[in-house]
């Protein structure tokens, strides 16, 4: 049995041991840095060489078995939101991901391969690939008897400047939920603003999603394939406050753009049938 310094790549991949002495991993290419915990196979950082980091992290995380760490990309399965008695989000980002296997292949890229720790009915694997993009790519397949549904969403924080000056585009036209008002919407203006508690989720919505971030001077790109669903949230104000392991003042420098399989897009695989979620973040100066 390989132990996670087994896992290490000199130069490339470095184990240490993260916040809370949760065991990490510190990922170096010659475009980017990354970091991952594996407590839920958590990406805490991702930052391209000599520029701000394209992810959120909160200050006020958790960093504890059975907790969730606020902001990166947490991996949101096998349901989404809440379930009475049951985790909120589900298990996937409280649980210890076995690391599989890292890779440095020849394109100068590395990979690193999680997988959950096993489950009689399916199995969940988790492909982090670190090179001048981030890659996340989660599998998952039906190992059981029976059908098996589920939702899947990769719930990625970004760093922003101000909330007010940014706008998310590549929503036009498109159905969501107000999950605050409690009805359906279609997306009218080419681009969001915010301007209060946002939360929605949109539905077939398979293409790239931009965040313009005027101060940061950067778009962020977030294309995917194999989601259906794209979450747009912000906590604003009074919910902020509300939140025991998030800054009262940090939305205004966060914003989650999720994508994922949620809702009426939950996915139901056959015994012995597959699907994947693959979702790839990037930046370009504005
Ligand atoms: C978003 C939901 O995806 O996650 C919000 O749309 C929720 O409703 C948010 O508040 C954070 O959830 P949690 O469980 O990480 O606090």
């Amino acid at each position: 049995m390989k132990t996670l310094k087994d896992h290490e790549i000199p130069g490339r991949v470095t184990i240490f041991s993260g916040k809370g002495d949760l065991p990490a991993m510190r990922v170096e290419t010659e475009w980017s840095t990354a970091e991952i915990y594996q407590h839920g196979a958590h990406i805490t950082g991702f930052q391209k060489k000599g520029g701000i980091p394209l992810l959120f992290m909160s200050g006020a995380s958790d960093f504890h078995h059975g907790k969730p760490i606020r902001g990166g990309v947490p991996v949101i399965f096998p349901w989404f939101g809440g379930r009475e008695g049951m985790a909120a989000h589900g298990f996937a980002r409280l649980a210890d991901w076995d690391l599989v296997e890292t890779l440095a292949p020849s394109d100068g890229s590395v990979r690193l391969h999680f997988r959950l720790p096993v489950e009689d009915e399916f199995e969940v694997d988790y492909i982090v690939t670190v090179a001048a993009t981030l890659t996340m790519e989660l599998t998952v397949t039906n190992t059981g008897a029976a059908d098996f549904s589920f939702e899947t969403c990769l719930h990625t924080y970004f760093q922003i400047g101000v909330i007010e000056n940014i706008e998310v585009a590549g929503l036009q036209g498109v159905r969501y939920r107000d999950e605050l008002l409690g009805e359906d919407f279609t997306e009218a203006g080419a681009t969001i603003r915010f301007t209060a508690e946002t939360d929605r989720v949109y539905q077939d919505s398979a293409g790239t999603v931009e965040i313009r971030d005027p101060q940061l001077q950067r778009t962020i790109l977030v294309s995917k394939s194999g989601s259906k669903s794209t979450v747009v949230w912000n906590p604003w104000i009074e919910k902020s406050i509300r939140m025991p392991d998030f800054g009262d003042d940090e939305y205004h420098h966060m914003v989650c753009v999720e994508s994922g399989n949620v809702g009426e897009h939950a996915i139901t695989l056959a015994p012995g049938e597959q699907s994947s979620l693959k979702v790839e973040i990037d930046s370009l100066p504005l």
